[in-house]
């Protein structure tokens, strides 16, 4: 069982509660949390949308969504007790006096429990929605109170500088920034938050962890899926906006940030911010040298034949849209001038794998023979963050025998044999920071609007432009030629725990 400590009273509001997140995602999240004893003793969570639903066919909906997506399976007890917590209303958004109910449920748990609870607004609901939704709601008088009221935002966050903007605008028009909590929920994985206890905790790597040691780092987000239906909203993304804007240059920013003074929330995501603000902008007139795209076209994968994604459901036959990206990015300071950062992710791909590589300069090899440097390589870190959950230091091994034969070899943490029992999900450590108002893992409007004037250049050219060549990469391929050619242009080449 996970170490959680004991969370005061609390109410969750889940908006958009008949919808595939919360079927999937969050209540599972929140069935694991109370399996794991972290949820409060005092606690609500409350379903709402438009659909007709009593309470009892709500649960029974849920209780498929946990059977089939929870980590633990749900047991007839287990799932007794905590859906005695759960309730529905159905609700019609755009009607201001319908936002009374909330007010009503507030206070009757106040007067149950004779507590005050914290109050969670979870917007599992369309990005267009939420402006909707807010401005009612922060007419309610609970909502004013800043420490116990908050705001839990799904991505899309906007759609490029301005749209972000504007709904950072919109956001804090009525509610404070400490009550927002923009969701990426790569930072709730373990293996990202483990990205700072290796640098920081350690004292091995951080002396070396700069620009007079690093060739270069690569992060790579690799998936074997289509769009999985979701062609409608994909349309409009393509790979840049859906994992480059957000989850890389997340990942990015836990690589190169400065040591904190402290865990505070504030602290951890100033330094991020410093790190977005680094990143070289990319002029546009150079935009092909420093990003490639790619789009899959019909194929064999595993053994199964897969559509091409213009074939997907809601796409254009003629879709220009892009289903893999790649990019460059220079950090303009001290720790890493001159050192590339290559970034790639794309659906449909050979492998489901997100992994960082640290690529160390090679060591000199002058004193050992000739043949003993063969097979010579500079060190590596790699950083398995999923599938596989590790984290893997290449050096150089003597072979045994007479000669000086050298070989690559590997030392392996991996958090199958170091730790017993599961990890909580992404959502789980999300959603209990939620409930104890810690907003670390969360993202911060400035820290939205950096990342969003990072893939500006790469968003505009490439709307201009037209691709050449799409579909341009086959499924179970490791991308277009396109995105082979940027990093070899500078002697390099992709890796991967599974080449
Ligand atoms: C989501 C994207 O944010 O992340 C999806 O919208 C993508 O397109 C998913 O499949 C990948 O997440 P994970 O945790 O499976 O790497």
């Amino acid at each position: 069982m996970l170490d959680y400590k004991k969370l005061s009273s609390t109410i969750i509001f889940i908006f958009g509660g008949s919808g595939d997140l919360n079927f999937r995602k969050l209540t599972p999240a929140l069935y694991n949390l109370f399996l794991d004893d972290a949820l409060p003793e005092k606690f609500n969570i409350v379903g709402v949308s438009r659909t007709d639903y009593t309470d009892a066919a709500y649960k029974k909906h849920l209780l498929e969504g946990v059977s089939q997506f929870s980590r633990n399976k749900p047991g007839e007890e287990s799932w007794a007790a905590f859906s005695k917590h759960i309730s529905y209303i159905k609700m019609d958004i755009n009607e201001k006096s319908h936002y009374e109910q909330l007010e009503k449920i507030v206070d009757a748990h106040k007067q149950k429990y004779n507590e005050t609870p914290s109050v969670v607004f979870y917007m599992a609901v369309a990005p267009q929605l939420v402006p909707v939704i807010i401005k009612p709601l922060s007419e309610l008088k609970f909502c004013h109170e800043v420490r116990t009221t908050r705001l839990v935002i799904e991505k899309p966050f906007g759609h490029d500088l301005d749209s972000a903007r504007e709904m950072n605008s919109i956001l804090t028009k009525y509610f404070d920034e400490d009550q927002i909590y923009r969701i990426d929920h790569y930072l709730g994985k373990e293996t990202v938050q483990n990205i700072l206890a290796l640098r920081f905790a350690n004292a091995l790597f951080e002396p070396i962890w700069n620009r007079n040691y690093i060739d270069h780092v690569q992060i790579s987000a690799t998936e074997t899926v289509g769009v999985e239906g979701r062609g409608g909203y994909y349309e409009n993304a393509g790979a840049l906006r859906d994992m480059i804007q957000n989850h890389i240059l997340q990942l990015l920013c836990m690589v190169a940030m400065e040591p904190p003074v402290s865990f505070n929330a504030n602290e951890i995501r100033n330094k991020k911010v410093d790190v977005l603000k680094a990143v070289r902008r990319i002029d546009k007139s150079n935009v092909q040298d420093y990003a490639a795209r790619g789009q899959y076209r019909k194929g064999w994968l595993k053994g199964q034949e897969v559509e091409g994604y213009r074939n997907e459901k809601d796409v254009n036959p003629d879709s220009e849209t892009e289903t893999f990206a790649a990019a460059k990015f220079f950090i303009d300071n001290w720790r890493w001038e001159g050192v590339p950062f290559y970034v790639r992710t794309g659906k449909r791909m050979h492998v489901k794998s997100t992994e960082i590589t640290i690529q160390f300069k090679r060591a000199p090899d002058y004193a050992f023979p000739k043949e003993a440097a063969d097979t010579w390589r500079p060190n590596r870190l790699s950083i398995g963050i999923s599938p596989e959950m590790d984290v893997c230091l290449r050096f150089q091994a003597k072979r045994p025998g007479q000669s000086m034969i050298l070989n690559p070899v590997d030392m392996v943490f991996n958090y199958k044999d170091s730790y017993e029992g599961e990890e909580p999900e992404a959502y789980e450590t999300l959603l209990y920071d939620v409930m104890d108002g810690d907003a670390t893992l969360f993202m911060r409007a400035d820290q939205v609007e950096a990342a969003w004037e990072i893939v500006m250049p790469i968003l505009e050219v490439w709307k201009q432009r037209k691709p050449v060549g799409f579909p341009n990469y086959s499924p179970d391929s490791w991308g277009p030629e396109d995105s082979e050619a940027l990093i070899a242009r500078d002697g390099h080449n992709w890796v991967s725990h599974f080449n």
